[in-house]
């Protein structure tokens, strides 16, 4: 049997908390965190050619282009930390990129699990204008429900927390927008395969970080 691999596909509009839980996984499970988004931001921030090029679509909030995004995560997965599997946080975000990572994962017995994490859109836009977000580190926290213990400091590294470019009120709109026109049909996507495990995303960090790790050692017996 070929070498089996734990891939794990977050889903959820912007501002569910995928990025809250898949940070709190990379602790619990020993995978690492995929964030494409984070990706972006790192390149975006150095000024590099990935980064300029993402730029224009980040600051709409629309989707940069797949081939881009694609090979992107390609070269990610072929890094040692990712030996033992991934946790993906935004990708894939549409068909196009769901039909290309299954063949990427082929090989190691495809996506594992792939849960939804459940809020409505009053509260995404709660959740993303107090979202606050460190430089260094890419913790994320919250102005009210989830603080930092000293204001505009990270608790891990000490960075310097800051507000995404992205998270402007029109851009939030738009991404929500782009969120239900190319990434909800992956429900129908995860759901046909006997993939997608509906988790509520209005509870506690805690409570949905429970939550995953039983959807997850379900899906995966130890
Ligand atoms: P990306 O960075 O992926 O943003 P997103 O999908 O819009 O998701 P968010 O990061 O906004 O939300 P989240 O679910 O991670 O929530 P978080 O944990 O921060 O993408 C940004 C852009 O990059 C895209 O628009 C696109 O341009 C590009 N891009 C990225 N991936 C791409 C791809 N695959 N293809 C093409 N383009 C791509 O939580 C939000 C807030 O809520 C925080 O303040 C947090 O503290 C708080 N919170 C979390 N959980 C709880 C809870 N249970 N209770 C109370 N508060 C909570
Ligand atoms: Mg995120």
């Amino acid at each position: 049997m070929s070498e089996q691999r734990t891939y794990i596909v977050l889903l959820g509009v912007p501002g569910a908390g995928k990025g809250t839980q898949a940070k709190l996984l990379e602790q619990a499970l020993g995978l690492p965190q995929i964030s494409t988004g984070d990706i972006f931001r790192y390149n975006l921030k150095h000024e590099t050619e990935l980064g300029k090029l993402a730029k224009s679509y980040m600051d709409r909030g629309d989707l940069v282009p797949d081939e881009v995004t694609i090979r992107m995560v390609e070269e990610r997965l072929q890094q040692p930390d990712c030996a033992r599997g991934a946790i993906m946080d935004g990708f894939p975000r549409n068909l196009v990129q769901a039909a290309a990572f299954d063949k990427m994962t082929a090989p190691y017995g495809g996506v594992k699990v792939a849960p939804l994490i459940q809020v409505d859109d009053e509260e995404t836009i709660r959740r993303i204008t107090g979202r606050r977000t460190c430089r260094t580190c890419g913790a994320v926290y919250h102005i009210l429900y989830n603080p930092p213990k000293v204001a505009g400091v990270c608790d891990i590294d000490g960075g310097e927390l800051y507000q995404r470019e992205d998270d402007k009120e029109e851009t939030v709109r738009n991404r929500l927008y782009v969120y239900y026109k190319q990434t909800a049909p992956l429900i129908g996507y995860y759901f046909a395969k006997g993939l997608l495990r509906e988790i509520d995303g209005t509870q506690s960090i805690e409570e949905v970080q429970n939550a995953l790790i039983a959807v997850i050692r379900e899906a995966q017996p130890a």
